[in-house]
């Protein structure tokens, strides 16, 4: 495993992380998730993504507890969580769901840590821009929840590049902690946001990138070439809006395309899409997913893959992916 600088932080993440979106809870319990986790830190893996709303704060009690029986030094890995739909669903959901105002935060953190069994997150998020709150007040509010320990740094998620400036400038005005990262999605079919928004970002500020979905939530396995398999993501009910866009014709003709260039490379179609990303500097870190032992340790392959990436091999995926990629 190699390891990257967190943006302009002092931390250092491995080049592949795992996160529990889906997973945890739907289709790992706390047994698979001790199994995976065990796995994925024996790779070197040190950092593991959350989110309150994931499987409803069910994700961060499956991660919290499989962590309470693996018994790692905490200074051994990094969690993360994120903030802005919130748990409440029914009833009086007014400045409970889809804000980044102060009280919600305040009290989301304090949810999360009980909820993981922690006395403090590394890495928190606000998981969408919310339009309805000034910047200042969320600004404010995360750099308070790292002051109090609560968490050590902070960043956005699916921000605009206006608005992590806008961030990053208020929070050098004022001395408060400044945003370090970004979780954007980004992979072979999705570039815009991190190759063209977010590009002076990098320099300015020193933006460091934890990005999602590296297999288009599995469509860049092949595994959606004829259709929904059984036990997949885009079969289950709750992930249904997801069936149009990897069951794609152009998209899936697209990977078959890439097929014999994996296979070149001695590896399969998941380990190319990793280890593409991970050709990008800007990149900190690359969050995986998983809904089985198996696919989590194909997945580390991807870093082998990423040494025989030549030039050459990343201008055939791009002449393939790069007019389909939005
Ligand atoms: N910030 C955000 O808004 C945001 C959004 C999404 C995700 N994320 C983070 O990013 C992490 C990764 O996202 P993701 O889960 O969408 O990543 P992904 O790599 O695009 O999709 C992972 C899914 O693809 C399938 N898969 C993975 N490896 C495979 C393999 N080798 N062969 C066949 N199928 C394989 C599995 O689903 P099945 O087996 O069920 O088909 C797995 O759960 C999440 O866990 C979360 O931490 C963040």
């Amino acid at each position: 495993m190699r390891y990257r600088r967190l943006g302009p932080s002092g931390l250092q993440l491995s080049e592949l992380s795992l996160g529990s979106w889906v997973t945890y809870h739907n289709q790992v319990d706390v047994d698979a998730a001790v199994e995976m986790l065990a796995a994925a830190f024996d790779a070197g893996i040190n950092f593991f993504d959350n989110a309150e709303a994931y499987a409803l704060g069910k994700s961060e009690e499956v991660m919290g507890q499989a962590l309470r029986r693996l018994g790692w030094a905490r200074d051994s890995y990094v969690v993360s969580t994120k903030f802005y739909w919130g748990l409440v669903r029914e009833g009086c959901t007014v400045n409970r769901r889809n804000t980044l105002n102060r009280k919600y935060l305040m009290q989301a953190i304090d949810g999360s840590l009980r909820r993981f069994g922690l006395d403090h997150v590394d890495l928190v998020y606000c998981h969408r821009p919310d339009p309805h709150t000034p910047i200042e007040e969320t600004v404010g509010a995360m750099s308070d929840m790292i002051r109090q320990g609560k968490a050590l740094y902070w960043g956005t998620s699916e921000w605009s590049a206006d608005e992590i400036r806008a961030a990053w400038h208020i929070a050098d005005r004022h001395h408060l902690h400044k945003p370090v990262m970004e979780q954007p999605e980004y992979h072979l079919l999705h570039r815009q946001r991190v190759e063209k928004d977010y590009a002076r970002l990098y320099e300015d500020i020193g933006l460091g990138l934890t990005t999602w979905s590296p297999l288009a939530s599995g469509l860049l396995t092949g595994k959606y070439r004829e259709g929904v398999p059984a036990g997949s993501r885009a079969s289950m009910d709750s992930m249904a809006f997801l069936r149009d866009r990897l069951t794609d014709a152009r998209r899936n003709e697209a990977v078959a395309q890439l097929a014999p260039i994996a296979a070149e490379l001695g590896g399969t179609l998941a380990q190319l899409a990793i280890a593409w990303i991970t050709k990008n500097p800007r990149v900190s870190t690359v969050i995986t997913g998983a809904s089985k032992l198996s696919q989590l340790q194909e997945n580390l392959g991807a870093l082998a893959v990423a040494d025989r990436l030549t030039p050459e091999v990343m201008a055939r995926i791009d002449a393939i992916t790069a007019p389909l990629a939005q």
